[in-house]
């Protein structure tokens, strides 16, 4: 496997997403820019935004004044709900706050009611086509609610993006995701793990880092994209220092073996 294939993985469609990057949730004004603009120093290249987060703004300004070239950042917002009819001009103020011609992804934020989801869905797989965004999903759906996309449009959303964590980790979810192509985003990777977990401890310590980085360690390893935020500098230089070492599969089993599910 070469680093690009170790770090990123592939959407439908073909276009690569690098399995962790930024969440950018409470990151606004100058501590969130300076929260950005730090990532993207330390090699970050993949920011998770929304609408609802009122800082593409902030996103945009941290990407321009960073130097990295635009195409080498995935960029991904989010339509909140309540839009639906009002979907294209929304995802033109995501554009015109980040100050991008497109974004790499593009999801529904929420599951908006049944009877518009299809509508909102159809208008998404329509601004993919034109070019605005590069991969289009949701977030916050079930499988039933992919399968009504599916069976609708016949097209899968690229990815949904989910509370994940090794206190929710559930192999039949994983599975139901890659049958149909989807790829599983884990939100909230911290605030769902308990980070004093002696299992979580033990593993932490055989290798030297921190509980912290054996969760995101954990994600890259089932081929989950993981987007821990942090404000602080010193956390988001851990929290992407995660390919110095590799959890054994008897580890891996042990910390799905957290799970609640
Ligand atoms: N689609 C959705 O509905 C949805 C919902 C929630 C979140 N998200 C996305 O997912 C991203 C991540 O989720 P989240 O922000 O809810 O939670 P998270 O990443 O699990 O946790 C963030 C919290 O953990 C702390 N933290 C970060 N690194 C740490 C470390 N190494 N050691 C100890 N504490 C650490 C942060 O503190 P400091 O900042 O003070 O360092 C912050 O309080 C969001 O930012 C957002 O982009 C999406």
């Amino acid at each position: 496997m070469t680093q690009t294939q170790e770090r990123t993985v592939a959407l439908s469609g073909g276009v690569r997403m690098p399995l962790v990057g930024l969440g950018t949730w409470q990151l606004k004004g100058n501590r969130g820019y300076e929260a950005i603009r730090h990532a993207l120093d330390v090699g970050y290249r993949h920011l998770d935004t929304a609408t609802m987060y009122e800082n593409e703004s902030d996103v945009g300004r941290a990407i321009r004044d960073s130097g990295v070239p635009r195409e080498e950042i995935f960029v991904t917002t989010k339509l909140p709900p309540g839009r639906e009819g009002r979907e294209r001009k929304t995802l033109a103020a995501s554009l015109k706050n980040l100050g991008t011609g497109y974004v790499d992804l593009w999801l529904i934020h929420w599951p908006p009611s049944r009877e518009s989801s299809i509508g909102t869905w159809r208008e998404l797989l329509a601004v993919r086509d034109e070019g605005l965004a590069r991969a289009v999903g949701v977030s916050n759906f079930s499988t039933a609610q992919i399968d009504e996309l599916i069976a609708a449009t016949g097209q899968a959303p690229a990815v949904n993006q989910i509370p994940w964590s090794p206190a929710s980790y559930d192999a039949a979810q994983v599975a139901q995701s890659r049958e149909r192509g989807v790829v599983l985003e884990g939100y909230s990777p911290f605030k769902r793990t308990r980070l004093t977990d002696p299992v979580l401890g033990g593993i932490a310590r055989a290798h030297a880092v921190t509980v912290p980085q054996v969760v995101v360690r954990w994600h890259v390893q089932h081929r989950i994209v993981v987007i821990p935020k942090s404000a602080t500098p010193e956390r988001i230089e851990t929290n992407f220092d995660v390919y110095g070492f590799s959890l054994s599969d008897e580890e891996m089993s042990r910390i799905d073996g957290l799970s609640r599910r």
